[in-house]
């Protein structure tokens, strides 16, 4: 078993040692895992076939998912896009570095490894110092999919990574908590409309303001037809207990957590909320089987908590989880579809008219 380092880089000495470490690693066939601005990705050198081979190893990740490849700057697109959209480069000019995916034709030098055999290749400009510092010092393109076990929730923290990568990879970097906590918007820009194949925190109503209409995959809505970004079908950022979605209008959220509690009142149920749901609860659950994301509505810290509350119960035996849902605008869109992917797409609807009726 490799012995897993984390790297804290806690001057401009060690971030420079560190940095120039990561980038032989890399260049010599190795993954090392590193922050970005949304979740920690788990790099390999996207020119290496067999590198990147190593990162669904380390994962245990189906070899159908592509990887993204992440580019430190506008010209190392180039080196691995055939072609660059007028769409893309309007994104690009507004969101990047940033945390957004970009669908683009395949360039001739990406192996099979990364884009799982399509024609397409995802590429994303993290805005990271030490993410960019990585890749320049690498010298390639970094595929990188997030630095969780395959279909675990994507760590935020150096923690969380090795949680899931000890043992497994060499080097972690540590640049603590990500600031986003949810996964990149990832568009794709090969067809005449842009289409939102990932919802993200570069929303579909930011989108929008820029390129007019954008189509949101269909899939997103559910399990019915087959997701574009093959990652998007896999149950995903699931915590080890069975989790139910409750949604529904935020003032039918503390009475109808407090139904569903009574509903299972001899099982060990953990509560995933915001700060005003979890207070409302306190005195019907013990303050450990209660973890709060954030205030109801402040869908900035709740994706910068949301996959932290999802690994919160995976060392307590828990029966079953029960998570409180957000709106599904703005940036809503991403935690409610990570949430109902989470709970695989097992949720209640708390309503109004059923409850008067
Ligand atoms: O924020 C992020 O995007 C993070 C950080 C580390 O950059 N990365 C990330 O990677 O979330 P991953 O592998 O966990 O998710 C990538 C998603 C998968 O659902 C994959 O199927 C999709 O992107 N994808 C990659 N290449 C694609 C392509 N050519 N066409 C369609 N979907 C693609
Ligand atoms: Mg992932």
């Amino acid at each position: 078993m490799e012995h897993t380092r984390v790297a804290r880089l806690k001057d401009i000495v060690d971030f420079k040692k560190e940095i120039d470490n990561a980038g032989r690693i890399l260049q010599s066939g190795g993954l090392v895992a590193f922050p970005t601005e949304t979740v920690y990705g788990l790099g390999a050198n996207g020119f290496d076939a067999r590198a990147c081979h190593a990162i669904y190893e380390a994962k245990g990740r189906p070899s159908d998912n592509p990887l993204i490849l992440h580019v430190a700057d506008r010209s190392m697109v180039d080196a691995v896009a055939a072609d660059v959209p007028l769409m893309a480069e309007q994104l690009m000019a507004a969101f990047c570095p940033g945390p957004l995916t970009l669908i683009l034709p395949r360039g001739s030098r990406v192996p099979d490894a990364v884009t799982g055999g399509l024609d397409t290749v995802g590429i994303r400009m993290p805005d990271h110092d030490i993410a960019r510092a990585m890749i320049r010092s690498a010298g390639c393109p970094v595929a990188a999919p997030s630095a969780n076990l395959s279909g675990r929730p994507s760590p935020t923290t150096a923690e969380a990574v090795l949680q899931d990568m000890d043992g497994r990879i060499p080097l972690i970097l540590d640049g603590g908590p990500c600031s986003y906590g949810v996964e990149s918007t990832i568009v794709d820009c090969t067809g005449s409309k842009a289409a939102i194949l990932r919802p993200g925190a570069i929303t579909r109503e930011m989108l929008e303001e820029l390129l007019g209409d954008v189509e949101l995959d269909p899939a997103l809505a559910g399990e019915s037809s087959i997701p574009r970004a093959p990652g998007m079908k896999y149950r995903h950022y699931a915590p080890k207990a069975p989790l139910t979605l409750l949604e529904g209008p935020t003032g039918l959220m503390a009475q109808g957590m407090q139904e569903e509690l009574k509903k299972r009142a001899n099982r060990r149920v953990g509560v995933i909320a915001s700060e005003e749901v979890a207070a409302y609860l306190q005195a019907f659950l013990p303050a450990e089987r209660i973890v709060s994301y954030g205030k109801q509505g402040d869908l900035q810290s709740i994706a910068a908590n949301l996959y932290e509350s999802l690994r919160a119960f995976d060392d307590m035996p828990m029966d079953s989880l029960l998570a409180e849902g957000t709106q599904e605008t703005g940036l809503g869109l991403a935690i409610m579809n990570r949430l109902h992917k989470a709970s695989g797409f097992r949720s209640i609807v708390l309503s109004d008219k059923l409850r008067k009726g």
